[in-house]
């Protein structure tokens, strides 16, 4: 689905294994790609927006340029979220006009001191999309986590209109989100009423089947080289409940 452009959102409850689906997804499609959790943003009831939204333009424009010229190294690919890299981001990139001018490719990208994140988001959402059409290749992008953006939502009401305006027309990008509140994504993407409603195809994780589990541990205990009786393994998925984790 997602190869033909069909955005997803992968449902289910906490160590069902989401991330693992959706790394794994990632690695199946050819062009640039973007994984960002949103879980780490959350501070306390509030949720950091311009962080987000930083690290998130920092992730599409390192890997729209490392498609371009993938042996060169751009300061801006950051493997690991640290709150100190975080912060020299966003004052990088809330504060400064950033204007990249790399051949063939030239981004000017605006986030003037005078304005508002809110004004600028529109211009982030959009951004992918743009670098797409000018990469000539097709964007994923994975939120994982994602319910926690109705949490930034709350903390910056109006925040879902541009995202649904902007994502729905994008041709070249693809989005692949996942949520452990399976109540709360159910919502936000299946309700009429929500700017999300019929953009994703839910997919939901479920646990594994008795079989499954069985032939997991038999196997995991095998690879481990750990000896057992049927009888204990029989015992062992009685008392289980076939998370994965
Ligand atoms: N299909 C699978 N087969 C075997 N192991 C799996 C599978 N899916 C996940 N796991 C393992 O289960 C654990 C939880 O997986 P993962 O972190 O992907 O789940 P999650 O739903 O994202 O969890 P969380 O709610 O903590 O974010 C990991 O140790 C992972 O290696
Ligand atoms: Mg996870």
């Amino acid at each position: 689905m997602l190869l033909r452009g069909q955005s997803i959102a992968v449902i289910g409850v906490r160590r069902i294994g989401k991330t693992s689906v959706l790394l794994k997804t990632l690695k199946l499609t050819s062009g640039p790609r973007v994984y960002v959790s949103a879980e780490g943003y959350v501070e306390g009831k509030s949720f950091d927006l311009s962080s987000f939204v930083a690290y998130y333009s920092s992730l599409v424009i390192s890997q729209a340029l490392s498609r371009l010229e993938p042996k060169r190294r751009f300061p801006l690919t950051l493997k690991e979220r640290s709150r100190e890299l975080l912060r020299t981001l966003r004052d990088l990139l809330a504060y400064l006009k950033v204007t990249l001018d790399v051949n063939p490719v030239s981004i000017e990208f605006y986030f003037e001191n005078k304005r508002r994140l809110g004004e600028a988001l529109r211009e982030v959402f959009e951004l992918p999309q743009l670098l797409a059409q000018k990469i000539g290749s097709n964007f994923t992008i994975a939120i994982d986590e994602s319910q926690y953006l109705k949490l930034a939502e709350q903390n910056h009401p109006g925040l879902f209109h541009p995202l649904r305006d902007t994502w729905q027309f994008q041709r070249n990008v693809t989005y692949l989100i996942s949520g452990s509140s399976v109540g709360l994504l159910n919502h936000m993407i299946g309700s009429g009423d929500q700017p999300f409603y019929g953009f994703f195809y839910p997919v939901q994780l479920r646990s594994f089947s008795r079989g499954t589990l069985l032939r997991f541990l038999g196997e995991g205990l095998r690879e481990e080289g750990v000896t057992y009786e049927r009888g204990a393994l029989e015992e062992a998925v009685n008392q289980l409940d076939g998370i994965p984790a």
